[in-house]
């Protein structure tokens, strides 16, 4: 399977997903990187790795159409069978989902069904939550409203800031990436993986 990552922010999930394929625990060989924001840690991240990596800034465009179809101008020959959103910060319209019907799949900071949208940590600390979660889920043109392929809890402690939560919170997120994307890319692809059989829904 060959794999895409998208990114607008850090990069550190889609460095995770890039070791991972590295590694052999990810079934699937990393084609290249698109990036929506000049400035992303992304982009050095994913040269690190030798991906081929396409800073495509979308206040260049006039529309988010024209700005997907130049991404999917320069996704096509590397032939893509999936594209891993992470910390994409850009809604994918119905003209870039048609071209990878139900191959498209992102990871969210919160449970989606209570927390849609950006800051998901922030969320989880306002909310006074003991225990918040992270969700792996397939990508439609709603926003994060895509069907839930896998979730796993994150522990809010007593003290907690949004920088000792994050944290905690994204190494949760590094590993359930793997291990959903895993689990779809190809039946029994996750067997072996540590804490597979810990993946819930
Ligand atoms: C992560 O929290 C991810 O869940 C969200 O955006 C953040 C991206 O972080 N969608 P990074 O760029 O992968 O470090």
């Amino acid at each position: 399977m060959r794999l895409a990552v998208f990114a607008s922010g850090s990069g550190s999930n889609l460095a995770a997903l890039l070791t991972a394929c590295e590694e052999g625990r990810l079934p699937a060989r990393a084609v290249g990187a698109v990036c929506n924001n000049p400035g992303a840690g992304a982009i050095s991240r994913a040269e690190r790795f030798g991906l081929p990596v396409f800073v495509c800034d979308h206040r260049a465009f006039s529309s988010r159409e024209a700005h997907e179809e130049a991404i999917l101008a320069w996704l096509r020959p590397l032939r893509p069978d999936w594209i891993a959103l992470a910390g994409y910060m850009r809604l994918l319209t119905p003209h870039f989902l048609r071209a990878y019907p139900g191959r498209v799949v992102n990871i969210h900071p919160a449970d989606t069904r209570r927390h849609k949208g950006g800051g998901g940590y922030e969320w989880a600390l306002r909310e006074g939550l003991t225990e918040t979660c992270v969700t792996v889920h397939y990508v439609d043109e709603g926003m994060d409203t895509g069907d839930i392929i896998a979730q796993a809890p994150v522990a809010i402690l007593p003290g907690d800031t949004l920088e000792s939560l994050e944290a905690r919170g994204l190494a949760v997120e590094h590993e359930l990436y793997v291990r959903a994307l895993a689990g779809v890319i190809g039946p029994g692809a996750a067997a072996g993986l540590p804490g597979s059989a810990g993946v819930a829904t």
